[in-house]
């Protein structure tokens, strides 16, 4: 059966230095990627070296300590699986049948089986049941034809070996490879799957994310679809698959090493929502007009002339990001008056969706790669749309290739479960709302409210993180429960669904969000003891309707905690808990009301004893669909 590595880390390293110390340590920052299994292969004069376990980095970490080696170079992998079982011999990286390859993959080759029922009529045989065995014996196999033409120039033949085999191949890859014969050097590509250079000095690097050169360099270069890389400890070139050479863009990474480690935070979760006032102040640096009455955003790429006329907007994205676009439909339908709608991009792409003529689609994706989220913005664009997106990541194939857009500026979000990439977007699609409302009918004074409301909300939040402590009483309060309800109405619903969402994914209770008044529709047939609802009051036009809703869950004998940023207006003894939140204008909610749910479903995973940042069955980046 196949084994299909899909989402997983890929850190190659030529250099002077130790190479498994450092792929040991790139690959711990990968982990986020995939954790089922992980690898390495060093070079050196004494050949290929390999190393791979199932389980944690940690594991195959001893493997190495326990093996000294003085090898510079070498290629890992942390491994995320679909099909088949997580076994050592299905780990990567996998060597050729001569020994001469080894390949570590990110991707899936869908035209497997044909190759591999021609290698097997060639008299290969396999160890595993991976389609990256079947690539590494495809280059060895490019590789001696290679070699013999090549009149033993073997550096060349390696790299037209790649080539070679690339070109037969069909699905995707971000791949790194070397060969025994060729010491002192790496060959990677890509092609839908992520993979950059990292630039050194005296060495060089390939991994799936900037993270895995942190402490090393931030000097990067983002290769493309169909681009090859060919590297030595002092330089690199790149060519495309079928040899044309490619002038490589070197790019600067804006964060350091600390952004990307834990500091005295026991999780990166929780580091992650303390970010979150700075994350957002830095979503806003620079992004407000000198007046004070709208925002403003230097990568749109687009008219604002042009920008008028569009009549209907189209927002892409999957699981916490598409609840972020549901607060951007809220608050632009509200502020501009154009009609909005959120689709999952995984939907979204299969299903020719009438687009009209002035419509704009954007795109929102903390990692900017999503497979779903990065094929139905390829859609959008082949029909001719402009799409426009919001990413966290820098340099991502999502913010590369779409028209112009609007970076997060989050910082490196680690922990699986997303938080502080959700509230900035939040945070931008309300600034976009406010942009695009001045644009219409919002008024000078409107607008300057909004404003000075959006930069309150870092100071607002850090109210709210006072209160962690408080907020994890509760959380221990509930941590033996297995369902839970959140309600929320309006702005506070996409909020209820991004709770629910986090409490699922870190602490595998089951969890739904719901708009408050459909409960009585069916939902209501859950409420018991043992099952609590967490309900958002924010005040405004429909608290008293979610008062009302909490009467109705507690004459059943529902637990309620409710989260509130009413005063004496919520009545006294109504939930059994209540989170206060500071007072804020309406802009600035969603937000606001999110921080607490996040505290609670961190809380909640910490007391049941799982493990918060790597999750079960989860990956950061869902790179296939
Ligand atoms: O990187 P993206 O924002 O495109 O990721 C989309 C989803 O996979 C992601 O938000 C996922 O739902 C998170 N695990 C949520 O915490």
């Amino acid at each position: 059966m196949l084994c299909k590595p899909i989402m997983c880390g890929i850190v190659g390293y030529v250099g002077k230095h130790k190479a498994a110390d450092i792929l040991i340590e790139g690959l711990k920052r990968l982990e986020y990627r995939g954790y089922d299994s992980a690898g390495l292969a060093l070079l050196d004069e004494g050949g290929i070296e390999l190393m791979k376990k199932t389980g944690r980095v940690d594991v195959v970490a001893k493997v190495a300590q326990s093996r000294p080696t003085t090898a510079t170079m070498g290629i890992s992998h942390t491994r995320w699986a679909t099909h088949g079982g997580v076994t050592d011999g299905n780990a990567h990286p996998h060597l050729s049948w001569d020994g001469k390859i080894a390949l570590v993959h990110n991707g899936v080759i869908e035209n497997y089986a044909f190759l591999k029922a021609e290698l097997e009529a060639k008299g290969v045989t396999f160890r595993s049941e991976t389609d990256t065995e079947v690539l590494a014996n495809l280059i060895a196999f490019c590789y001696d034809a290679e070699s013999v033409s090549n009149g033993g120039g073997y550096s060349a033949a390696f790299v037209q070996a790649v080539r070679q085999a690339l070109l037969q191949v069909e699905g995707t890859y971000g791949i790194a490879a070397m060969c025994a014969d060729v010491p002192g050097e790496l060959v990677g590509a890509r092609k839908g799957s992520p993979l950059i250079i990292g630039v050194g000095n005296g060495e060089n690097m390939i991994g799936s994310d900037v993270a895995a050169f942190a402490g090393r360099t931030q000097n990067v270069v983002y290769l493309n679809d169909g681009q090859v890389v060919h590297l030595h400890r002092g330089d690199f070139s790149i060519t495309t698959v079928d040899s044309l050479s490619i002038d490589p863009v070197i790019s600067k990474i804006d964060w350091s090493v600390e952004d990307a480690d834990l500091g005295h935070y026991p999780h990166f979760m929780l580091k992650e929502i303390f970010e979150q006032p700075m994350a957002i102040e830095n979503a806003m640096r620079g992004r407000f007009s000198q007046d004070g009455s709208t925002a403003q955003f230097g990568g749109l790429n687009i008219d604002p002339r042009e920008l008028r006329q569009i009549d209907r907007i189209v927002f892409l994205g999957c699981g916490t990001a598409w609840h972020s676009c549901l607060v951007a439909e809220y608050l632009i339908e509200k502020f501009a008056r154009i009609p909005v709608e959120v689709e999952y991009a995984s939907e979204f792409r299969y299903r020719n969706a009438p687009l009209d003529k002035n419509t704009l689609v954007f795109t929102v994706s903390q990692s900017g790669e999503t497979i779903d989220t990065l094929e139905a913005m390829r859609e959008a664009m082949r029909k001719g749309y402009r799409v426009l997106g919001i990413t966290n990541a820098v340099g991502s194939t999502i913010a590369r290739e779409n028209d112009g857009g609007i970076y997060q500026h989050s910082g490196p979000e680690i922990g699986v479960a997303s938080t502080k990439a959700f509230t900035a977007q939040v945070h931008i699609a309300a600034m976009l709302a406010l942009y695009l409302g001045r644009m219409r009918d919002m008024s000078f004074t409107d607008g300057r409210h909004v404003v000075s409301a959006l930069q309150k909300t870092p100071g607002l939040i850090s109210q709210v993180l006072d209160r962690a402590e408080e907020i994890e009483h509760i959380a221990h309060k509930y941590a033996d429960k297995n369902d839970f309800l959140f309600l929320g109405r309006q702005l506070m619903f996409p909020i209820a669904l991004e709770g629910a969402l986090k409490l699922k994914e870190i602490s595998y209770i089951h969890a739904e969000g719901y708009p408050a008044a459909e409960m009585k529709h069916g939902p209501i047939a859950l409420i018991c003891p043992d099952c609590p609802t967490v309900a958002f009051a924010p005040k405004g036009e429909i608290f008293k309707k979610v008062l009302s809703n909490i009467q109705e869950i507690k004459a059943r004998e529902g637990p309620v905690i409710a989260i509130t940023n009413a005063g004496k207006e919520f009545p006294e003894g109504l939930a059994d808990d209540v989170i206060k939140l500071p007072e804020s204008p309406e802009v600035v909610q969603p937000t606001l009301f999110t921080v607490p749910v996040q505290l609670l479903a961190y809380y909640i995973a910490v007391a049941r004893g799982c493990d918060v940042d790597k999750p079960r069955n989860l990956a950061k980046s869902v790179t296939v669909e």
